[in-house]
């Protein structure tokens, strides 16, 4: 048999305390650490822990030239060999190791970027309820955060360093002013109204509708939206969560741009409450209404919007072009953001409140909508839907552009 390592593997040398009560007893501190070798890479759920030898054997494995097993068992011992091919950290050709051999290929394919990797990796959450742990920390507002950490950097930033300053003409304001202003973030959605199905639509369409296209080469066609895209790939796909649009049935979508339509997706409810046990507030909660708020990281103020929107990009179309490159990742982060504020304005063009958020639970999502994460995963979702009529939730609207004095 021939082996190799894995494609993406990350070792992080990490030290690990506990409290020991002899040790205290005995005259220290009693917090007693440990360094140790952890790995972290696809096909692990979860880091796991190597001895010296695997790091040693891992660093003499060539992810890409297949070497014989022979004499890597030899060396470092035939059951480190098997531990690290169970685990999926070393490579097999035979046949016993065929499904997780096609599952590394696979990631081989995608082009991921290993450091951009590890930061998908990193910054996926499941069946987190952030709102919940940020209000219990007394981080919830600006007292609570201003006690914790201190003053933050100036709001301000004024250079020592500069020269003379050259003030700039006011533009004359025109109505694309008052929309810039009136975009605020809502927190405040009308539960008991419905959203009108064209302004949903309109919303859709001037954000993530077909507004031309360019054919590039064979089988390489360009999609033209009002946001800009890295490398004009517009990876990024609308997923929607619908709750009360008129003349729509709640349920899953995925938007399809040319047609300007939505496809309605599967829904199972025992995958989608999959952590809702975890929360004594998602007890009685259906499973749209689970979604809706885990997905915004059990911020209820966001759950109640009448649309989210999920966005959410096939990361391969990226890589396609920007193989294994560092800044592919950031690129698709960047699309995400011009997406979302036009989501915004256009929304509050309709009269619509609106939000983007990235405490998001990206499993739960991906749980729910059937996508494999290294292929296509949420980075924000964004809401829209009849503002109330009262600010029950602190929207920030120092000028009164949503709320009246
Ligand atoms: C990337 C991003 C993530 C955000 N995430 C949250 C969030 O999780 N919860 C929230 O209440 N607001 C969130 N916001 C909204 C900001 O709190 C808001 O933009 C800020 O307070 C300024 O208010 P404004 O949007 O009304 O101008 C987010 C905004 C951005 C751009």
């Amino acid at each position: 048999m021939r082996i190799r390592r894995c494609t993406l593997l990350r070792l992080e040398s990490s030290e690990e305390t506990h409290f020991d009560l002899e040790a205290l007893l005995s005259g220290g501190t009693g917090v007693v650490s440990r360094m140790r070798w952890l790995a972290y890479a696809p096909a692990l759920e979860a880091p796991m822990e190597l001895e010296a030898d695997e790091v040693a054997l891992l660093g003499q494995v060539s992810p890409t030239d297949w070497v014989q097993a022979a004499p890597v068992r030899q060396r470092f011992g035939a059951a480190s060999v098997r531990r690290l091919l169970r685990a999926g950290l070393l490579v097999g050709s035979t046949q016993p190791w065929a499904s997780a051999r096609e599952e590394d290929e696979r990631m081989r394919a995608l082009h991921w970027h290993g450091v951009a990797a590890d930061y998908h990796r990193a910054s996926r959450w499941g069946g987190i309820d952030a709102a919940g742990e940020v209000e219990e920390a007394g981080l919830h507002n600006a007292e609570g955060l201003r006690s914790a950490y201190g003053a933050p950097p100036p709001m301000l930033h004024k250079r020592a360093d500069g020269g003379a300053t050259t003030t700039l003409p006011w533009a004359t304001r025109t109505a694309f002013d008052d929309v810039l202003d009136a975009r605020t973030t809502c927190r405040n959605f009308d539960a008991g109204r419905m959203l009108p199905l064209a302004q949903f639509a309109q919303v859709l369409e001037r954000t993530f509708g077909e507004r031309g296209r360019v054919h590039g080469a064979d089988d390489f066609d360009v999609l033209k939206r009002t946001s800009p895209s890295g490398g004009a790939l517009h990876p990024t796909e609308c997923y929607v969560i619908a709750r009360r649009v008129e003349g729509l049935a709640p349920g899953l979508y995925h938007y399809r741009p040319s047609e300007h339509a939505l496809q309605a997706l599967p829904m199972d409810p025992a995958r989608i409450l999959a952590s809702a046990g975890k929360h004594a507030v998602a007890q009685d909660m259906g499973a749209l209404d689970y979604l809706a708020w885990i997905a915004v990281g059990g911020q209820p103020y966001f759950a109640k919007a009448h649309v989210l929107c999920i966005l959410a990009p096939r990361f391969h179309r990226n890589f396609w072009k920007y193989r294994n490159h560092p800044k592919a990742y950031r690129v698709c982060i960047l699309d995400v953001g011009h997406l979302s504020q036009t989501l915004l304005l256009s929304a509050t063009e309709a009269g619509l409140g609106s939000y983007v958020t990235a405490a998001i639970n990206e499993i739960d999502i991906e749980r729910a909508l059937g996508l494999e994460s290294w292929s296509e995963s949420p980075l924000a979702v964004c809401g829209m839907g009849p503002r109330a009529n009262r600010m029950e939730t602190y929207e920030l609207d120092p000028n009164r552009r949503i709320w009246p004095q």
